[in-house]
């Protein structure tokens, strides 16, 4: 088969990585890639956001299957127009993508269907969002409902933030249209994990669970970022939680999907928090998670190809028993740009990803990274690595990845070094 995959972060170079392992890979593109995705393969200059020409590309080259990485193309409608192309997709059409594009829209989904989230209110108005406020009292998150690349959800620690904060979303000051409306709702406490699940649109394939490290500094703290690090499977995952998160929140999201005419089609992430060994739902993501796709796809045996395309066919039930799980624990560091979630410095040189490669069980998946002139690899964004290592438990995993994190040289990058420390705590 052809296939082409869109995106250019570690979490397209961990799909990539795995896609080239199919015996039903015969040549994989991958627009727009970065310098480490050219190993597994062929990177062609087009945009994410580039709908009209990805679809052009796909027909050129006979594409039997577009596998879609990150969320803005597909609430933008590239699965739609692929569709209508005659062209193998894995990733939903804009209105089943609306489960992460619109929180209102989830949210009242979820509150049809029966799926637990936190007791909420949508607002376009703060007349209406400061009395909701005040009556809900805080801490209180107060959430864009539109895409806001991670950074549209606030929590508040007290109500006259959280009206501020409303303000500023509403008036377009702080996130443009994306916060014209916006979801407001009840602080959830617990321990966060996260859940995926495919679905071609009526049959369900879950898959397993990860535990990111959202917050730039150690010990969770700092600024949030799109994901510093993650492990899987999570420490406290067992069957009881997996069945429960399953039957509570993974079916009847989508049986709600197909009964409100836009079935989902694609890999269903729902970010969950978990309290007393119950899962209540925070959020779905209609895409896989990064960092924790470098992590999840290193533990995944089976043939992903096959798999993605039954999905994308309707025929997820055909391959129910051809995937599984190593039982080993995968742990994935993100190496970041001095700076970064805030600005930072780009094109300065990377070194000694060889060696790092060369360690037991590890493997560097690039994100932010380009070649220069020479051949060099350039840091160009703010999460430029993923390096990830797997080992039969989470200590060995982790100390894999920091040998590996330790051959590398960048002057201008840093990584957490306590990636792993809840899982390591608690089994301590
Ligand atoms: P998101 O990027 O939309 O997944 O949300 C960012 C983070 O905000 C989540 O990973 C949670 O840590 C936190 N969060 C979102 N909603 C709530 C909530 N209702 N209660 C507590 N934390 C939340
Ligand atoms: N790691 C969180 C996300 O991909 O949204």
């Amino acid at each position: 088969m052809n296939i082409l995959l869109i995106g250019s972060g570690g979490r397209e170079h961990a799909l990539a990585w795995k896609l080239s392992q199919s015996s039903n890979c015969s040549k994989l593109y991958c627009a727009p890639g970065n310098a480490g995705i050219e190993a597994q393969a062929q990177c062609v200059p087009i945009e994410v956001s580039e709908i009209d020409k990805i679809v052009d590309f796909a027909m050129e080259k006979s594409i039997d299957l577009v596998v879609v990485g990150p969320e803005n193309p597909l609430v933008d409608g590239l699965a739609d127009k692929l569709s209508e192309a005659n062209i193998g997709v894995f990733g939903p059409s804009a209105s089943a993508a609306k489960l992460e594009g619109s929180k209102g829209f989830m949210k009242d989904l979820c509150a049809k269907y029966g799926v637990k989230t936190a007791k909420y209110g949508r607002f376009k108005n703060i007349e209406l969002a400061k009395k909701f406020i005040e009556e809900t009292g805080a801490p209180i998150v107060v959430k864009t409902d539109g895409l806001a690349a991670g950074k549209g959800v606030i929590i508040c620690e007290t109500t006259n933030q959280a009206i501020d904060t409303a303000s500023d979303m509403l008036s377009g000051a702080a996130f443009g249209t994306a916060g014209k409306e916006i979801v407001i709702e009840e602080f959830l406490e617990g321990e966060e994990v996260s859940f995926f699940a495919l679905s071609d649109g009526k049959t369900i394939l879950p898959l397993t669970s990860a535990q990111d490290h959202k917050r730039v500094g150690e010990g969770d703290t700092g600024l949030n970022t799109g994901g510093m690090g993650a492990y899987s499977p999570a420490h406290f995952m067992n069957d009881d939680l997996e069945q429960q998160i399953i039957k509570d929140v993974i079916e009847p999201t989508i049986k709600g999907m197909a009964s409100e005419g836009c079935p989902f089609i694609g890999v269903l992430f729902a970010g969950l928090m978990v309290k007393d060994g119950k899962a209540i739902l925070l959020e779905h993501n209609i895409r896989f998670g990064d960092p924790e796709c470098q992590a999840i796809m290193m533990r995944l045996q089976g043939d992903l190809v096959e798999i993605l395309y039954a999905a994308a066919q309707g025929r997820l039930d055909e391959v129910r028993g051809k995937i599984s799980w190593s039982d080993d624990t995968a742990l994935c560091v993100v190496m970041a740009a001095n700076g970064y979630p805030a600005s930072y410095k780009k094109n300065k040189q990377i070194k000694g990803i060889d060696e790092a490669n060369a360690v037991e069980g590890a493997y560097v998946f690039h994100a932010g990274t380009a070649k220069d002139n020479n051949d060099n690899i350039i840091s160009v964004g703010g999460r430029v690595l993923g390096v990830t290592a797997i080992g039969a438990d989470i200590a060995t995993a982790q100390k894999r990845a920091y040998k590996a994190v330790d051959k590398i040289y960048w002057s201008e990058g840093f990584c957490r070094r306590d990636i792993g420390w809840r899982a390591l705590k608690a089994l301590s």
